[in-house]
C-alpha cells in the first residue's frame, strides 16, 4: 500500500488536533470527516472541499472512502464505532480510555486481530521521549530491583463547581477523573511493568463534580513483589498544565521523571552508562526526538505517524494495540467497584 485513506470521526478537540497530525504524513490521504454537529462540518466544508462530511458515522464507514478511521467520539462510542469499523475492514486508532466496559475492550482485541487489522488506542504517554527514556532505564536495570513506585497525574480539568453537562460529568459516557485521567497512568504502569497481580486498596473523593469522582487512588502490586501508588486529580487547581509525574524506588538507585525530563539517582557510577554515583539529571530537550510535526509536543504525531505507517508497511504490530489496553481497562473497572 503507498496510500492510506484516512477519516477522523468526532471532530472534537481532539478530532482537530489528529487531523493537523496526520494531515502532514506524506502518505496520508484526508478523505471523510463525521461529526454530528452541523456548525463543525459546515466549517470543516469550507476549507477542506475535497474531504467528505458525514453527519453519521455509520455512512462514513459503508462509503469505502476510508483505510483507516481515527475514532475521537466522547468514549462511550468508541465500542460501537470501532466494532462497525472492523466489520467493514477498517483500520482504527482509538481515543483513550478504550471502551467504557472491560468485556468490550476483549471483544474488540479479538475481532481485529482475527481481521488482521491494524488497531491501536491513544495512550500517548508511551510515545513521550522521556517516559521512553524511563522504559529503557528499567528494561537495563539501573537502579536494580524495583521496590516501589509512586505515580501522580494532576490538573486542574475541574476547578469550580460546575453544572453537570457534557459527556465529561457522567461516568457512564466515560467521564471523570479515573477514565479521562488515570487510565493513561494506568497504561503508563502497564507499559512500564506489565499487568498489576493485584490491587490491595482503592479510593475516590470529590471536590467539585457531583456525579464523577475527581480524585482516585489504588494501590497495586506487581510479580516480584513492587508495590505501586497511583494518585489523579483533575481538581487540583495548583496547575495550571496537566502534570504527570513518578518515582520509581530500585535496589540501586531511583528514577524521577515528569513532563519536562528525568532525574536518576545511582548509589554506584555505572561505568557502561556514562553515569556517576548519584544525580544526574537530564530536562527533556536534552533527550534526542526526533519529529517531524510539532503539535502539542512530539508523542501526539509520533503515535499517529506509528499507526499510518503501521498500515503502510503492513505490520502485524505495532505500538499500543488494542490488546495492550485490555489490561488496563481491567484495572479501572476494578477501581470502580471497590
Ligand atoms: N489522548 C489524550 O490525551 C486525550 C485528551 C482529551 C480527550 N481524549 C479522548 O478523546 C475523545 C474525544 O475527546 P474530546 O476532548 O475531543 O471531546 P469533544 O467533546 O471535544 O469532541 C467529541 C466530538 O465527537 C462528536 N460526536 C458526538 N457524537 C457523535 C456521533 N454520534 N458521531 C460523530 N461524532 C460525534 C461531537 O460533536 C464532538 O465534536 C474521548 O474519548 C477523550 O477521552 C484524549
Amino acid at each position: 500500500m503507498d496510500k492510506v485513506r484516512v477519516g477522523i470521526i468526532g471532530m472534537g478537540r481532539m478530532g482537530l488536533t489528529h487531523y493537523s497530525i496526520i494531515n502532514t504524513h506524506p502518505a496520508v490521504e484526508m478523505t471523510a470527516i463525521a461529526d454530528t454537529q452541523s456548525m463543525m462540518l459546515n466549517m470543516m466544508k469550507k476549507y477542506l472541499p475535497s474531504v467528505k462530511m458525514f453527519d453519521d458515522y455509520k455512512d462514513l464507514l459503508k462509503s469505502g472512502l476510508v483505510d483507516a478511521v481515527i475514532v475521537c467520539t466522547p468514549s462511550v462510542m468508541h465500542y460501537d464505532v470501532c466494532k462497525m469499523a472492523c466489520e467493514n475492514g477498517i483500520n482504527v486508532f482509538c481515543e483513550k480510555p478504550f471502551t467504557t466496559s472491560p468485556a468490550q475492550a476483549k471483544e474488540l482485541a479479538d475481532m481485529f486481530e482475527k481481521k488482521g487489522l491494524v488497531n491501536q488506542v491513544g495512550y500517548v504517554y508511551r510515545f513521550d521521549a522521556v517516559f521512553g527514556k524511563v522504559k529503557e532505564m528499567l528494561g537495563k536495570q539501573l537502579i536494580g530491583k524495583v521496590v516501589h513506585t509512586n505515580v501522580q497525574f494532576l490538573s486542574s480539568t475541574i476547578s469550580k463547581i460546575q453544572p453537570e453537562k457534557g459527556w465529561r460529568s457522567k461516568r457512564e459516557n466515560g467521564g471523570g477523573a479515573t477514565y479521562e485521567m488515570g487510565s493513561h497512568v494506568i497504561d503508563l504502569m502497564e507499559f512500564f511493568f506489565g499487568k498489576p497481580q493485584k490491587i490491595v486498596g482503592t479510593m475516590m473523593n470529590q471536590v467539585y463534580s457531583e456525579a464523577v469522582e475527581d480524585i482516585a487512588d489504588a494501590q497495586l502490586v506487581y510479580e516480584g513483589g513492587m508495590s505501586a501508588n497511583i494518585h489523579v486529580n483533575w481538581s487540583d487547581y495548583t496547575y495550571r498544565k496537566p502534570m504527570l509525574k513518578l518515582d520509581i524506588h530500585g535496589s540501586k538507585g531511583k528514577i524521577q521523571a515528569d513532563l519536562y525530563g528525568y532525574k536518576v539517582f545511582l548509589r554506584e557510577e555505572n561505568v557502561e552508562e556514562g553515569l556517576p554515583e548519584g544525580w544526574t539529571s537530564v530536562p527533556m530537550n536534552m533527550i534526542p526526538d526526533p519529529c517531524p510535526f510539532y503539535v502539542r509536543g512530539t508523542s501526539f504525531t509520533k503515535q499517529l505517524y506509528e499507526f499510518a505507517d503501521a498500515i503502510l508497511e503492513k505490520r502485524k504490530s505495532n505500538g499500543c494495540a488494542f490488546r495492550e489496553a485490555v489490561d488496563t481497562q481491567n484495572v479501572i473497572h476494578y477501581i470502580f467497584e471497590h
